[in-house]
C-alpha cells in the first residue's frame, strides 16, 4: 500500500547520467526508500524472456504482469536489486542486452500499466527516492522535488563502458554509444510516458560534474542535511 503523505524525490533522465548512483546515495543519506524503476523494467524483460513470453503477446504479458510481485531493495554493492519471490535479481539484469530488451517491453502500454501500481506501492514514510524515465511526469506527478539529469552522449557512453569493465563485462565503446542512442530514441519517442523532463523539474547537466557534486546539489534542493 502506498502512503500519499510520504514525500517523493524523482530523478529522471537517459542512461548513464548518474541517476542510479545519485538516487542510492541520497536515499541512504536521508534514510528514505529507493525505487529503481529501470531495474523493474529490466527484471520484467528478463523474466518474460525466460518464460518465453514474446513482446507482441499482450495477453501473455498482461497475465505475467498480474502474477508478478517484484520488490526493489538496496543491494550490498550500493545498487538496487529486485526481489522476485525468493530470487534476487542483481548482476543478471545489469547487462546491456537486458537493458535493450527492457526498452522494447517498456514501449508496450500493458507492461507500463502492470508496473505502475507496483512502482507507486513503494511510496512510504519517511519518503521515497525514485529514479527512471517517467517518475516526475507519470508515476509521481505530485513529487516534492523533481530532477532531470542530462549529460553529453559520448560522456555517458564512456561512463557505461567503464562501469561494465569494472564488472568484468567485455564491451566495445562504439557499440555502447550506438546502442545508447537507439535506446534514447525509443524512450523519447514512444507514445506512452515518453522520457522527458516534467515542466516543474530542475535540469542538471552532469557532463562536468562528479557524483558527489550532484548528490550535494540534489540534497540541497530536498533540504536534506
Ligand atoms: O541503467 P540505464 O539508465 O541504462 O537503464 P535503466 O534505467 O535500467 O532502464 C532500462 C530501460 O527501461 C530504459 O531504457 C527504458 O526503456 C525503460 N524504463 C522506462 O521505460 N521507464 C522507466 N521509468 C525506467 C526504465
Amino acid at each position: 500500500m502506498s502512503d500519499l503523505s510520504a514525500p517523493v524525490l524523482t530523478l529522471d533522465g537517459p542512461s548513464a547520467t548518474g541517476k542510479g548512483t545519485v538516487a542510492a546515495e541520497v536515499a541512504r543519506d536521508c534514510g528514505w526508500g529507493l525505487l529503481d524503476s529501470g531495474a523493474l523494467y529490466r527484471a520484467f524483460a528478463y523474466i518474460a524472456d525466460r518464460k518465453g513470453v514474446v513482446v507482441q503477446d499482450d495477453v501473455a504479458i498482461r497475465r505475467l504482469g498480474n502474477e508478478l510481485d517484484l520488490k526493489c531493495s538496496l543491494g550490498p554493492g550500493g545498487t538496487a536489486v529486485i526481489l522476485w519471490g525468493d530470487v534476487t535479481l542483481a548482476d543478471e539484469i545489469r547487462t546491456e542486452s537486458v537493458a535493450e530488451r527492457a526498452s522494447y517491453y517498456a514501449e508496450r502500454p500493458c507492461v507500463r500499466e502492470a508496473l505502475l501500481q507496483q512502482q507507486r506501492s513503494n511510496r512510504r514514510l519517511p519518503g521515497l527516492v525514485a529514479d527512471g524515465r517517467d517518475m516526475g511526469t507519470r508515476v509521481f506527478p505530485d513529487a516534492k522535488v523533481k530532477i532531470f539529469l542530462t549529460a553529453a552522449p559520448e560522456v555517458r557512453a564512456r561512463r557505461r563502458y567503464n562501469q561494465l569493465n569494472e564488472k568484468g563485462i567485455n564491451a566495445s565503446l562504439a557499440a555502447i554509444e550506438e546502442a545508447m542512442r537507439a535506446r534514447d530514441q525509443r524512450d523519447e519517442q514512444r507514445e506512452i510516458a515518453p522520457m522527458k523532463a516534467a515542466a516543474d523539474a530542475v535540469v542538471i547537466d552532469t557532463t562536468q560534474l562528479e557524483i558527489l557534486e550532484v548528490v550535494t546539489k540534489v540534497k540541497a534542493l530536498l533540504l536534506c542535511p
